[in-house]
């Protein structure tokens, strides 16, 4: 009895779609379980039923959630046409339908979810979730703290302002290292924010995701996340949620 859980949540865990786009799938009499339609929403269906989405069975795949330390010139991605490395390659030995949770760019190393967990991945995505990244930039000239300040108090992107960040200049000169904590997960959103200043970024690594980190994971390893990590990471979105800080450009864009 404990196992059984309602149908749109077993349809959106599975990845297929958000739970609400599920709700929307059962009503419409889209989906069977045991090969008989079912459009009440609630249904409870434990691992052993066979449920179906539209034609597709989902599987009953234990869910997980990896982090990965995504070696440069690897896409954030499960398949390439253009035949180039995706994260998911490093996961052969599992036979899970694994995805990356968001993206980093082909250029950018460092921590990144990998998962079966479709549930989970859209709330940590979610920009209400204001789960804080944090990255570790080598740009090319001096980073100055007059800089620091304006980077963090919003800047102007081709996009529209970035929200409030965190900045730490790690070491200035010719060469500069600085930390970076944003909420937000605009396209080249870092790289972009040094561009502002006229600055390149040579090297780009994504150092934690909200309270994970990479620590001494090496690069194109991985490691498990543990079920009480997996349960933070959910709290710590959905309180960030609920608080509703800052709305972020999505939010206010998109609503
Ligand atoms: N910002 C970037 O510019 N690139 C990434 O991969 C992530 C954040």
């Amino acid at each position: 009895m404990e196992d059984k859980i309602r149908l749109q949540k077993r349809i959106a865990a599975s990845g297929i779609c958000s739970r609400r786009k599920a709700e929307l799938l059962i009503t419409a009499n889209k989906v069977k379980v045991n090969n008989v339609i079912c459009n009440k929403l609630g249904t409870l269906v434990s691992p052993l039923d066979c449920v179906e989405v539209d034609g597709t069975i989902l599987t009953n795949e234990e869910q997980v959630v990896f982090l990965f330390n995504k070696p440069l010139g690897v896409l954030s991605s499960v398949k390439d046409d253009r035949g180039r490395k995706v994260v998911t390659d490093f996961f052969k030995e599992y036979p899970y339908r694994l995805f990356p949770v968001g993206r980093l760019d082909y250029n950018t190393s460092g921590a990144i979810l990998i998962t079966n967990d479709g549930e989970l991945a859209n709330l940590i995505m979610h920009p209400s979730s204001h789960l804080e990244k944090t990255y570790v930039a080598i740009v090319n000239e001096c980073f100055n703290q007059e800089m620091a300040l304006k980077m963090e108090k919003g800047i102007l992107l081709s996009d529209g302002m970035t929200a409030p960040c965190k900045v730490k200049i790690i070491r200035s000169g010719l060469e500069s290292k600085v930390e970076i904590s944003i909420h937000e997960g605009r396209n080249r959103q870092v790289r972009r924010m040094f561009e502002y200043f006229g600055l390149a970024v040579k090297s780009l690594t994504r150092t934690s995701i909200g309270f994970i980190k990479l620590n001494d994971l090496k690069r194109g390893a991985y490691r498990k996340l543990t079920n009480s990590e997996i349960e933070m990471l959910k709290n710590l979105c959905l309180i960030n949620k609920k608080k509703n800080v800052i709305p972020t450009y999505k939010e206010k864009n998109f609503g």
